[in-house]
């Protein structure tokens, strides 16, 4: 076979030599709560504003549409992650499915998308806490509270939090699972405390016009992509997570049950939230008053006349965003581990330590992501995390339609209904989706992907178990 065509065996993925393997310790409760953790967080706490900047009270509009492509991505990620529960989601499908090249441009995508929603996510924390602090009468000076873009220096607290999470990573998977699950909670609650005060106030003149920047792609007075889509491409941000879970199947007790309910019960309910959060800012408010606030939803409240309302919510942000940070930041540690497995990355890099969490990866990624989060721009680094997550997505739709075609009768623990509508519209969408971001944002995804093709070209394929005939 073709060396850029080369599969691992899917009959083998999910067996692994001693001491490069996880420990099964998850339930279908600790997923579903990995997942709500995992989704919701800057997207809905933080992007909405910049997505209403975008699509104005149509924002609305850019939530459903990247709702319904992230479903039918979940759909697809469900049958895939229950046939093959083992770590590495979009990367390890791929490599089963459609060959070590492509694979390879997966999880190099994949890292992006994680390290990028780390930093972008613990940008969107530092908004709140700040907010936060300056509620009670903490105000910390601006040159330590952003970066360079924005008139600051550094954002010394996205810098904190992201080591503050990397500790807790390292501490033990399980211990960092359990926290999460009650985080999730405050996090919701602040949510129903935002709808509950927002929607009394609805008010229909917040939503004209409607459309102000059109459906599809327009320039706007900023000379930014504006519209719907472009709204929809930044607001997909909000959504993903759920592939986080996938990542975590190797570490799950019962995969076929767990990581299905795990997958679609998070998707779905985070969907139904969103949608009424979204109704209730444009409703509540002119867009055009929050777009541009760090921390929107507080904004609304204080602007609503309810101030400990406002101080709520930045505290449950405050105390909840970094359940996002551990569920990716968990993600990008298992990327790493599974891709240096196969031996594409150093085989070093795949040694767990004695509380059988990749500890080397772990400090490695908190290098990077603060160093990110400490300088660069939110809406910036979200359309290229937002990059990177679409082009896994397309690749695991892709791979549940191929299979679906080459190996019909291999049993499916979950098998997505209308797999031959919600496939094509997965990938379609998503490149629908890849087409409205940012110009800049395209350049900056196929840049580090060229990149990383001439790492493949230069190590990967050769260091590659499969290269030396070996597949575990
Ligand atoms: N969906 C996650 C968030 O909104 C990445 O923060």
């Amino acid at each position: 076979m073709q060396t850029w065509l080369r599969r691992k065996d899917i009959d083998k993925v999910c067996i692994h030599e001693e001491g490069r393997r996880l420990v099964p310790s998850l339930g279908w409760p600790h997923l579903v709560a990995l997942g709500i953790g995992a989704i919701v967080g800057t997207g809905i706490y933080t992007l909405i504003g910049v997505g209403a900047n975008l699509a104005g009270p149509a924002v609305l509009l850019s939530f459903l549409i990247a709702g319904i492509v992230c479903a039918c991505a979940a759909l697809a990620y469900a049958e895939m992650a229950t046939m093959m529960p083992a770590a590495g989601s979009a990367y390890t499908y791929s490599y089963t499915v459609l060959g070590e090249t492509i694979a390879w441009v997966v999880g190099w995508s994949l890292i992006l998308e994680y390290t990028l929603v780390v930093s972008t996510v613990a940008v969107g924390w530092s908004g709140y806490a700040v907010g936060f602090l300056k509620g009670v009468g903490i105000d910390m000076p601006l040159a330590l509270t952003v970066g360079p873009h924005a008139g600051g220096l550094i954002n010394l607290p996205a810098i904190a939090i992201t080591w503050v999470v990397a500790g807790a990573l390292i501490a033990g998977t399980r211990e960092s699972a359990t926290v999460n699950a009650f985080l999730v909670v405050a996090k919701l609650l602040a949510l129903g405390v935002f709808v509950a005060i927002a929607l009394p106030g609805f008010d229909a003149s917040n939503l004209h016009p409607f459309m102000p920047y059109g459906f599809a792609e327009s320039t706007g007075p900023d000379n930014v992509k504006h519209g719907v889509m472009a709204g929809a491409a930044i607001i997909f941000f909000a959504f993903y997570g759920f592939d986080a879970i996938s990542t975590a199947a190797e570490e799950t007790k019962n995969p076929s049950r767990d990581l299905s309910i795990g997958i679609i019960g998070s998707m779905v309910g985070c969907t139904l939230i969103y949608m009424i959060v979204a109704l209730a800012a444009v409703g509540a408010m002119h867009y055009t008053v929050f777009g541009h606030s760090p921390e929107p939803l507080a904004l609304i409240m204080r602007e609503l006349g309810h101030g400990v309302a406002a101080k709520v919510i930045a505290a449950a942000a405050v105390i909840a965003l970094p359940t996002v940070l551990l569920a990716f930041f968990y993600g990008q540690s298992r990327i790493f581990f599974v891709m240096s497995r196969d031996g594409l990355l150093p085989r070093s890099l795949s040694k767990v330590g004695r509380r059988g969490t990749p500890v080397a990866i772990t400090v490695f990624t908190a290098i990077v992501t603060s160093a990110l989060a400490g300088v660069a721009s939110l809406d910036e680094i979200a359309a290229l995390a937002n990059a990177g997550t679409l082009i896994a997505f397309i690749a695991v739709a892709a791979c549940m339609l191929v299979l679906r075609r080459r190996d019909p009768r291999r049993t499916r623990a979950f098998r997505a209904p209308l797999a031959w509508v919600i496939g094509p519209v997965a990938i379609l969408g998503c490149a629908y989706l890849f087409t409205s971001l940012p110009t800049r944002t395209q350049l900056w995804c196929l840049a580090w992907n060229a990149f990383g093709l001439l790492v493949y070209l230069l190590y990967a394929r050769r260091s590659s178990l499969l290269a030396q005939g070996r597949d575990t």
